[in-house]
């Protein structure tokens, strides 16, 4: 048996001294340029972003939740419309769609955490103006069957990309698969600001210059608002902590990607559900999700192992008490349900040393395989 390690969930103390050196000197010539709010940098932050994904237009927003609640706005969704959507997600996705006045309608999901896409079919109905699938974990949702829907149904497709930068599906990359592609840069986000951050992909020109309005008040020019808008604009400080973090962002993400394989190898397949990563899938692993039995029980064996870990998320949305006047109960959701009780993130940063899979792994495996003697017991 490994001896005691201290496995944190993230290291972000780690992120700033690797980079301490060459990011001060940027940010202070940023700085210098008293264009705080805006400005060039990023606007070649956008510009970098487009070219990257091959899309028309990016616009960058002051949070992930923004870019969706914006990208809603842009695409003229509101009052009397409904958005489908997974209840496994972060309140954000759902709140986007309150704060619009439009109804969240909630799909069950798969095994794998992401939506349903017979689930999403079974929820239309005439007032249904969108599909907002959430690639959560980093694993892109079933955007071929939501896309065929999508068409035939007249619907817009919201991709909830905030934790999926750089994965893709069939080799399209998250947030170009829909009508607009909504990103975070969020501190815990593997492209990440040192603050609030996020964007948008879309699709169409249109949707970009209703968005550049939307963002700043509604003005159209210095002194024309063509209709009522929001502040939500990225600071040129965040815009060149991504743009530098950009740069080292292939090898995050490689690194996670190693570190889900280590996991995929060392831990116990019979006790352990361990999503699988197929051929035609590239995941960016923003978390690395296992379901186990007596998952609490053994977040703190792990706690007292010196491992940090996480519960993304413990309490479906439609369980959550600002979603009762929606109308849902408990038993609605049954996958979604069942995976909020056995789901647990393990520590799958970059800044992992060697070591730490195998001893993350031993302590689960050993705790695993307790089970049956308790269980006898019990
Ligand atoms: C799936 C999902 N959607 C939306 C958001 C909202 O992003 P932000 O925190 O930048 O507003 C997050 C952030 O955690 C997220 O994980």
């Amino acid at each position: 048996m490994s001896t005691y390690r201290d496995v944190p969930f993230v290291n972000l103390a780690a992120q700033y001294a690797a980079e301490r050196e060459e990011l001060l000197p940027i940010l202070d010539a940023v700085l210098g340029t008293g264009q705080w709010v805006g400005g060039p940098v990023v606007e070649e932050l956008e510009a970098e972003l487009a070219r990257e994904h091959n899309v028309p237009s990016v616009v960058s927003v002051g949070s992930g939740t923004d870019a969706l609640r914006l990208s809603m706005l842009a695409l003229g969704i509101g009052p009397g419309d409904e958005v489908i959507t997974p209840p496994n997600s972060f309140v954000a996705s759902t709140a986007a769609i309150v704060s619009v006045g439009a109804r969240p309608v909630f799909a069950d999901v798969l095994p794998d955490q992401t939506i349903d896409p017979q689930a999403v079919e079974a929820a239309i109905t005439p007032r249904t103006k969108a599909i907002m699938p959430v690639h959560l974990t980093g694993r892109c949702a079933d955007m071929p069957a939501l896309g065929a829907l999508a068409q035939t149904k007249h619907l817009y497709i919201i991709e909830d990309a905030a934790q999926a930068y750089g994965s893709t599906l069939h080799g399209r990359r998250a947030g170009t698969m829909g009508d607009v592609g909504c990103f975070s840069a969020h501190p815990l986000k593997n492209l990440n600001a040192a603050g609030d951050a996020g964007f948008v992909l879309c699709s169409t020109e249109a949707i970009g210059r209703r968005l550049l309005r939307l963002r700043n008040n509604g003005l159209h020019d210095r002194n024309t608002a063509l209709e009522w808008g929001v502040v939500s604009r990225l600071d040129s400080v965040q815009a060149a902590v991504i743009r530098h973090r950009l740069r080292s962002l292939d090898r995050t993400i490689q690194r996670r990607r190693e570190h889900a394989q280590q996991y995929r190898e060392a831990l116990n397949p019979t006790e352990v559900f361990v999503p699988p990563c197929e051929f035609h899938q590239f995941n960016t692993f923003h978390t690395f999700v296992v379901q186990v039995d007596r998952r609490d029980e053994l977040a703190t064996r792990l706690a007292q192992d010196g491992i940090g870990t996480g519960i993304h998320y413990p309490r479906p949305i439609h369980l959550q008490p600002a979603a009762a006047a929606l109308g849902y109960k408990a038993g609605d959701f049954p996958v979604a349900e069942r995976q909020s009780e056995r789901i647990l993130s393990l520590p799958v940063h970059q800044w992992l040393k060697p070591g730490d899979i195998d001893y993350v792994a031993e302590c689960v495996n050993r705790f695993v395989a307790e089970w049956p003697v308790q269980r006898t017991g019990s």
